[in-house]
């Protein structure tokens, strides 16, 4: 394990640079994000109108917390490209991710900002262990998700082999994995652990595995769960964090000599975290919602995206940059199912356009060993209830089931019930998430 640390000579300059220049570098393209936003993204002009703010009254790092924030609901609001900060001709390509409702959250990368993005999951890899000449295996998911191709071309930018294998058939990924020999695996936690116990029921034993690093991220995991895959696969568990909005995996990255949390590349994203009732900026250590703004991208920059990720900014110690705790929870009611973004507001959506359902429902969200289990329960209009046969409710739930599946892309299991079987509240909002998960630690 120490044998993979990085060397002094392997790191970016910046990563071991003083605070002081690194504040003088975040100001600096600070002031160029903040600008180019407002030249570029007339939506977010009109918000710093409106707020009486301009990009000439950023003198200081503090001063960013005079500027107003970014959510989700703007980029549903503008969907697909409305604050994309440069024309279509220029960008390279496009990713997306769970919007509150069916239409999906989109984002876009010039050249060189697929650069940049590159060279950041790079830097993860090797804060992770990883070395030129490694074989990296990569399970995220291919596709309009960022994990899969984020990994990817970090994975060559770090002068590694990629073995493009996406999510799915774990006999395969076991079987790839024992034929090609990878030194390293970049999934998410929960279906690493479905692959070790392939590997168990295969009678394959840890050290006969050839991996030694996994690089973990896309949805919340603890130390128990390390232990567990670092003692079942026999390797160092890293967590590398990310979200598609504001570039994808890499935006934080732990060391493998430390373990103690993401490093974030601030000299590529400036975090606060801001109390998520009033918006005030909260000190470093304090428990809040996590804040970002790009500083180097040219596509989609954000400026104070709130990602309703909820956890602290902790001091550096293996580089000179902040690093974030665990993400202890959300401040709005995003699932993680899978790794796969679900918001319940989505379901409804669905559940909405079936005329026959009411739109009361649940969804409940259970652990079955490693992976999570969503049940939707709905239930049918009166005039429907006690009237139709057992075969034409199931029909009802298969096509709900297959809608959910093929707009939202997560499994689940639906149950339809007569009118009135889910209770209704009596006071304030209806309980629409039962998350039985256990907590983690
Ligand atoms: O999950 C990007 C990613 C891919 C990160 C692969 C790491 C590895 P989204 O689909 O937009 O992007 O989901 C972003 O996932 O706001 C967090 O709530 C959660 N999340 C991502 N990484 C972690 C992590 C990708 N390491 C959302 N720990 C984020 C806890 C995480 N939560």
């Amino acid at each position: 394990m120490t044998s993979r640390m990085p060397q002094a000579g392997e790191l970016d300059p910046i990563e071991t640079a003083s605070r002081d220049e690194i504040s003088a570098l975040q100001l600096e393209r600070l002031k160029w994000s903040v600008r180019h936003t407002y030249d570029n993204v007339e939506p977010y002009r009109k918000k710093c109108e409106a707020k009486g703010v301009h990009p000439d009254d950023l003198k200081c790092l503090a001063d960013l917390g005079k500027f107003p924030f970014m959510t989700k609901s703007d980029l549903r609001d503008h969907y697909p490209f409305g604050l994309f900060a440069v024309p279509r001709t220029k960008l390279a390509r496009l990713h997306a991710s769970s919007g509150t409702t069916g239409k999906s959250v989109v984002v876009g990368y010039t050249k060189n900002d697929l650069d940049n993005w590159a060279n950041v999951v790079a830097r993860s890899i090797r804060a992770a262990g990883g070395r030129a000449g490694d074989m990296v295996h990569v399970a995220y998911g291919y596709g309009m998700f960022t994990g899969g191709l984020g990994a990817h071309y970090g994975v060559e930018r770090a002068g590694c082999c990629a073995v493009p294998m996406s999510g799915g058939q774990t006999e395969k990924q076991v079987q790839q994995i024992m034929d090609f020999k990878p030194e390293i695996i970049m999934v998410t936690p929960s279906y690493s652990l479905v692959i070790a116990e392939e590997f168990e029921r295969l009678g394959i034993k840890p050290e006969e595995i050839s991996l030694k690093v996994g690089i973990f991220g896309a949805e919340p995991w603890g130390e128990g769960m390390r232990s567990e895959i670092e003692r079942k696969l026999g390797i160092d568990a890293i967590d590398i964090y990310g979200l598609t909005e504001v570039m994808g995996p890499g935006v934080a990255c732990e060391c493998i000599e430390t373990k103690d949390g993401p490093v974030i590349w601030e000299d590529h994203f400036y975090p606060e975290i801001i109390d998520p009732e009033t918006g005030e900026v909260l000190p470093d250590g304090e428990e809040g919602e996590l804040v970002f703004t790009s500083l180097t991208k040219e596509a989609f920059p954000v400026i104070r995206y709130r990602t309703r990720d909820l956890t602290r900014l902790l001091a550096p110690t293996s580089r000179s940059f902040r690093r974030i705790g665990k993400i202890t929870g959300r401040s709005d009611d995003m699932l993680i199912i899978r790794g796969v973004n679900v918001f319940p507001t989505q379901i409804e959506e669905q559940i909405l356009r079936d005329p026959r359902l009411s739109g009361n429902y649940q969804v409940v969200v259970t652990r079955d060993g490693h992976l999570d289990n969503l049940e939707v329960r709905c239930e049918l209009q009166r005039e429907m209830s006690g009237k139709l046969a057992p075969a034409e409710i199931q029909a009802i739930g298969k096509e709900l089931q297959h809608r959910i599946k093929t707009i939202i892309g997560v499994s689940t299991k639906i149950t339809v019930m007569e009118f009135d079987a889910i209770p209704r509240t009596q006071v304030g909002k209806a309980k629409r998430v039962l998350d039985e998960r256990p907590k983690q630690n």
